[in-house]
């Protein structure tokens, strides 16, 4: 190609011109519908890339022009880049001076919207009820404690005085587990677990789940949550059981309360008693929440049986003590006056928000 004829020469500049005019029109046509950084790459790489570049392909073209051609070639080449490099450099700066004006509106906060309010949790009506009628018997001395929910039948039932055919030992009770385990129906087991590791004088409650095969209805629910009472020593009689279960119905429901006790049967207590106090919702004139009676059941309690005492090798002689126990639901139902106890364990927040405070 060296000594190509003049006019070759010239022809093979006038096309390589033409191509590097037709090369930056394009690039124009194209850098226009260019609208974010991406398409700026691709179309950079399709220009100036080092290997497919469309400009970069004329240069390695020249190679074996004359020097004349060359430089004619290699001036517009070079001018061409440098118009596309401008160009590509000020579409860089447009592309990214809108991407951080689109971030910065897109990430804007506005300081005049209202504030979404902070809802702030509330304790269950049952754990209230709970933590109240514990800090009453804290003050009064008493210990809380707690014991296992699956039981065996004896502490269950039979070291607690229940005869073998005792109908609360029947199955349509009682929630059976394997071979003698069962899901304790009440409390009162720890009562025999406490005695059985600590030595009288004591004063304890004991909160807990307990669990019977009850249909659930209004009344019923096949878990509740109860309190059990338990007090040992050498000098206790009928009137201290009295003296502090009417204190406590004081404190819980208000100082014009006044109790009563009703003769009952449990197996572990004798004599036992069901206690009432006047009902909180009408002060004794009768309403619905004591069904117009004036009274409200409050709890079972007597005075604990000899016969536990041996079972625990308590001498009999020696100690007495008193013990009571009820249903947390109940006693919260009466004090807020909650229909129906399956509300709960239903969760819902239309009624757990009534507690919230
Ligand atoms: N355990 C009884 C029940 O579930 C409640 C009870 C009654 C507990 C009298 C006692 C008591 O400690 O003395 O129905």
């Amino acid at each position: 190609m060296a000594d190509a004829p003049l006019d070759d020469a010239t022809g093979a500049a006038d096309d390589r011109l033409t191509l590097i005019a037709g090369i930056v029109e394009e690039f124009t046509r194209q850098s226009a519908e260019v609208h974010d950084l991406d398409a700026l790459e691709e179309i950079q790489a399709r220009y100036l890339g080092r290997k497919r570049g469309r400009l970069t392909a004329v240069f390695q073209d020249m190679r074996d022009l004359d020097a004349d051609t060359k430089r004619q070639v290699g001036a517009a080449a070079n001018r061409a880049r440098n118009a596309i490099g401008a160009a590509l450099e000020e579409l860089e700066k447009r592309l990214r001076a809108s991407a951080a004006a689109e971030r910065t509106q897109s990430e804007a906060i506005d300081v005049t919207r209202p504030a979404v309010p902070d809802e702030l949790g509330g304790l269950h009506p049952i754990t209230r009820t709970l933590a109240e009628i514990e800090s009453i018997f804290v003050a009064m001395g008493y210990e809380v404690v707690d014991g296992p929910e699956i039981e065996t039948d004896w502490y269950n039932f039979g070291a607690l005085n229940f005869p073998p055919e005792h109908p609360a030992r029947d199955a349509q009770d009682t929630l059976h587990l394997e071979g003698d385990l069962l899901l304790r129906t009440h409390t009162s087991p720890v009562q025999i677990r406490y005695m059985e590791t600590h030595e009288p004088p004591f004063a304890i409650i004991v909160p807990g789940r307990v669990y019977r095969r009850d249909t659930p209805d209004a009344t019923h629910t096949p878990m509740f949550v109860q309190l059990e009472g338990l007090v040992v020593d050498t000098d206790v009689t009928l009137a201290d059981l009295k003296g502090t279960l009417d204190t406590f119905a004081k404190a819980l429901f208000g100082p014009q309360t006044a109790t009563r006790f009703r003769p009952g049967y449990f197996p572990f207590t004798e004599p036992s008693a069901e206690l009432d106090a006047t009902c909180p919702a009408c002060v004794g004139s009768g309403c619905g929440v004591c069904k117009g009676s004036g009274w409200v059941e409050l709890l079972g309690c007597g005075m604990v049986h000899p016969v536990l005492f041996e079972n625990v090798s308590y001498e009999p002689s020696r100690y007495q003590g008193f013990a009571f126990g009820f249903g947390i639901d109940r006693i919260t139902a009466v004090r807020y006056g909650v229909e129906d106890i399956r509300y709960y364990y239903e969760n819902d927040l239309r009624f757990l928000r009534q507690f919230a405070s």
